[in-house]
């Protein structure tokens, strides 16, 4: 409700809802048909996995966690990445070749949250579920269900790091900042900025966070295909646009690691000291750059529950069961309202990196 559309919208798709409430399995019993018996498909169907490209650590690990946690359920898998430059028609080709090879479920973490209807349309045609996978597909009702981290609560809780941090900079403000947003194609961008701003905005209108360049729209913000160089030359023009008679940076708002290790790069080469800078993801360089008192905080996003939890899913409905949603309100696609399975994201600063990433091998044990 809080995120994303109309309130006409909503309540049509909330009667759809309680509709489909009615006729729909809980967990663990099967659904079954007037005719015949359970409704699910052979152990070792084939399960299609499409990710975008490899913007972000968490979609490496993704790929990887999808082909073993597969292989070792039993199924057969086809995990794609869409390539570096032509994302859209690489990913809208994978998904239409999963369809043809009969693959019963179709995982998407979508490139561009807006470029999937027919492809998505064609999987339900063929008879497949349709999982969006970390990024909500928007515009098509073809999507069964949504499995990310709760994106509105991940920008909420990076506005207050970014608060937090500016107080324990500088106890009293005004504190002066910019905001960056991530790639307008994906639709988390968007919902990480906002939830964000949820927290910001009323301390901006009260003056008590002033935006520099008064750049504060999400489409003055955004870098596209979450690209380190956007951010970086973003960063830099900010620098001389706003910055270079001695202004104060006391802060910026990153929606992710990749963009906030660019915007300390370019603060740093042009001599200037580090304001407090929040992240996303976990990222290895990032993790030792928090512990080195650079980046301020990150976000601890488990891919490996998040992977675990969609073969969850695909096992559920391997069964013929309905699988676990525990959020049918917040993630409406502009179609329907999308039955999600919502995962809680960590903020993480020096002060609790330790015990956050304790039993991730990926990041080892941490000293501070
Ligand atoms: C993911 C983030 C990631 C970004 C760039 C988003 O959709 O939720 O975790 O940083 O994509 O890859």
């Amino acid at each position: 409700m809080r995120k994303y559309l109309s309130k006409t919208l909503l309540v049509g798709a909330a009667a759809l809802l309680a509709l489909s409430a009615c006729t729909t399995a809980r967990e663990g019993e099967t659904s079954s048909t007037a005719s015949g018996p359970a409704v699910g498909f052979a152990k070792d169907a084939l399960i299609g996995v499409a990710l975008p490209s490899k913007t972000s650590e968490n979609w490496v690990l993704a790929g990887d966690l999808f082909t073993n946690g597969l292989k070792a359920a039993g199924f057969a898998s086809d995990v794609q990445y869409a390539g570096a430059s032509t994302t859209v028609a690489d990913q809208q080709a994978q998904i239409n070749a999963m369809v043809t090879k009969g693959a019963k479920v179709i995982v998407i973490g979508a490139t561009d949250a807006a470029q999937l209807s027919t492809q998505v349309a064609q999987a339900k045609q063929a008879g497949a579920v349709v999982i969006a996978y970390d990024r909500l597909i928007t515009n098509t009702k073809d999507i069964d269900y949504y499995i990310a981290f709760d994106n509105f609560k991940v920008g909420q809780l990076q506005g207050q790091a970014l608060v937090e941090g500016l107080k324990a900079k500088k106890a009293t403000g005004p504190w002066t900042i910019e905001l960056f947003s991530g790639s307008p194609d994906d639709n988390n961008a968007g919902v990480f900025f906002n939830g964000a701003l949820d927290v910001l905005k009323p301390l901006i209108d009260k003056g008590d966070l002033i935006v520099g360049s008064g750049q504060k729209d999400v489409k003055q913000t955004a870098i596209q295909g979450w690209k380190a160089e956007g951010a970086q030359q973003r960063m830099d023009s900010l620098l001389t646009s706003t910055y270079s008679s001695g202004k104060t940076l006391d802060g910026v708002l990153s929606p992710n690691d990749t963009l906030a290790r660019a915007i300390i790069t370019s603060v740093k080469g042009a001599g200037k000291p580090i304001p407090v800078v929040t992240g996303q993801d976990s990222e290895v360089e990032s993790v030792k750059s928090i512990m080195a008192g650079e980046q301020y905080s990150t976000i601890n996003k488990d891919t490996r529950k998040l992977v675990a939890e969609t073969i969850k899913m695909v096992q559920a409905l391997q069964t013929g069961a309905t699988p676990t949603v525990n959020d049918t309100s917040s993630y409406n696609n502009g179609v329907k309202v999308v039955p999600s399975y919502l995962l809680p994201p960590i903020i993480v600063t020096k002060a609790n990196a330790a015990t956050a990433y304790v039993d991730d091998p990926k990041l080892g044990p941490l000293t501070k």
